[in-house]
């Protein structure tokens, strides 16, 4: 089966979250299930520096107003369409935001071109290729399947759902620009509260409709995590299903990582005791006992960073150091940098981006603090139980069902992970990050965790297989109806 994967983000080419993780993890986990992805993504500069030499498969004079081409890549295992657009894409900054952090301004320009290229592909504009399914990723990808289905295109649409806080929100008067008719401007299909939304166009056309956990799949029925779709979602709650992210074992190893001054597995986590001596050297801590807690995150309200600022003294006050990596709101980035001026020495925040620091954390840490107040799936805590790290976490999304709670019925059992904590505020993250700080007192207890972290197996294989379960169904259910249709 021929799968056409739409996302604007993409590991290891371009990345600014778990996005690009999955959809760059995906391909290679659906191989062994019979299924070839082509993934279409933006020429973003770093992109096409990336892919030199790709071959030109189609020309767009029009597309959306702008002229495009569309280039055949191989990277890695990965199979590429890259939508090469330079008015819209090759510009500094990052896939969504310019060089000040402020949003792109055509970004619905940008990505409904993206959705309508895809659907192009879909409706057979290359001769050579044709896909049985189309997966779109988040708003950005989102109305390739409005486009599919105004061109006349019935091939099946699954959309996942990464993040719904994010929809694609714009005014109606773009409708023109974007290529689509006034037809679509209704309840059931693009119009949200009388703007226009790409998400909810999305989630009324795709499908199927998938998002990262079970738990956010639940969670987004309801109006307190809904984000205003929850109606919609309600009434398509049938084609709704949640599936667990997996991680790339490969890429995420501790015993093969090319980031780590020391590599170490299951059975030699005393040598992450190196790491962390270039890890505290590295952001400027002292050296000496206690443990080291370690957030790696975008610095925003979701990813509850305001509560860990007002939290950081309880780590502190009780022989603890707190490293904080990351980037994202300035108030949240400013509070965190205030709260470590309070503790030279014993708190860092470095305001930044990059793989090699995130994986030589993961690397150094004892604990990583993940106190989203909602969270789709969530990587970073899978990465922290492979790197030996014990995370602490909200009880929310896939965090709930990804770390077991180390309380007495998980400890004698011995399948406790790490400590998570509900209701999701600061009181509720002081009390987890203390009774990480007195497990950690008693090192037997706390290798027990360290090790059961360790074993657990994130791979994306049964992850994979319930993508494969979906895309066969839809594609056997058109093949069936296209059977009884020529029977008839
Ligand atoms: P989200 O996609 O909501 O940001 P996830 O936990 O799913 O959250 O994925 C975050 C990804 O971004 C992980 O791969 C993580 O390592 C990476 N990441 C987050 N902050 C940084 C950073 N400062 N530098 C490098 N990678 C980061
Ligand atoms: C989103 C979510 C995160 C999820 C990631 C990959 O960015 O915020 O929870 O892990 O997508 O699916």
């Amino acid at each position: 089966m021929n799968v056409l994967s739409v996302t604007s983000e993409l590991f290891p080419l371009i990345k600014t979250g778990g996005l690009a993780d999955v959809t760059g993890s995906l391909p290679k986990a659906l191989q062994t299930c019979g299924i070839s992805t082509s993934t279409l993504l933006p020429g973003y500069p770093v992109v096409m520096d990336k892919i030199k030499g790709a071959v030109p498969l189609l020309a767009f004079d029009d597309l959306l107003g702008e002229q495009a081409s569309l280039l055949h890549a191989q990277v890695d295992d990965l199979d590429l369409f890259v939508l090469d657009a330079p008015a819209l894409f090759n510009r500094p900054g990052g896939p969504y935001v310019d060089e000040a952090g402020n949003d792109h301004p055509d970004n619905w320009k940008r990505f409904a071109a993206l959705s309508r290229a895809a659907a192009e592909i879909a409706n057979g504009a290359l001769p050579s290729w044709k896909p049985d399914l189309v997966h779109t990723h988040d708003w950005q990808a989102a109305l390739t399947s409005v486009y599919m289905r105004e061109m006349g295109c019935t091939l099946p649409v699954v959309l996942t759902i990464h993040n719904l806080a994010f929809q694609g929100q714009y005014g109606v008067d773009r409708l023109h620009a974007i290529g689509l008719p006034a037809s679509t401007y209704t309840t059931q299909c693009l119009e949200y509260f009388g703007d226009i939304s790409y998400m909810k166009g999305g989630l009324q056309t795709a499908d199927a409709i998938t998002t990262v956990s079970p738990t956010y799949a639940r969670e987004i029925l309801t109006p307190r995590f809904g984000m205003g779709l929850d109606g919609v979602l309600n009434e398509r709650v049938m084609a709704l299903r949640g599936i667990v992210n997996g991680i790339d074992l490969d890429v995420w190893d501790p015993a093969t990582d090319t980031y780590l001054p020391r590599n170490y597995d299951g059975t030699s986590l005393k040598r992450k005791r190196e790491n962390r001596a270039v890890l505290l050297e590295r952001f400027g801590l002292d050296h000496g006992e206690g443990p080291v807690f370690s957030a790696v995150t975008r610095l925003t309200w979701q990813k509850g960073m305001d509560m860990l600022a007002e939290t950081a003294d309880e780590i502190i006050h009780n022989g603890g150091k707190l490293i904080v990596f990351g980037k994202g709101d300035h108030d949240i980035e400013a509070a965190l940098l205030a709260t470590a001026a309070r503790f030279p020495g014993r708190m860092a925040v470095h305001i930044g981006y990059d793989e090699p620091t995130a994986h030589l954390i993961h690397g150094g840490s004892d604990a990583i603090v993940q106190p989203s107040r909602f969270e789709p799936c969530g990587l970073t805590q899978l990465y922290a139980l492979r790197y030996g790290c014990v995370p602490v976490v909200s009880r929310t999304g896939g965090l709930s069902e990804t770390i077991i709670d180390a309380n007495d019925a998980a400890v004698s059992a011995r399948v406790a992970t790490g400590f998570q904590f509900h209701p999701v505020n600061t009181d509720g993250l002081r009390l987890a990050l203390r009774r990480a700080l007195d497990t950690y007192s008693d090192t037997r207890s706390w290798a027990r965790l360290q090790n059961q972290g360790m074993k657990t197996r994130f791979s994306w294989e049964r992850s994979a297989e319930k993508y494969a379960a979906i895309y066969a169904n839809l594609v056997g259910n058109r093949t069936d109806g296209g059977l009884r249709r020529l029977g008839a």
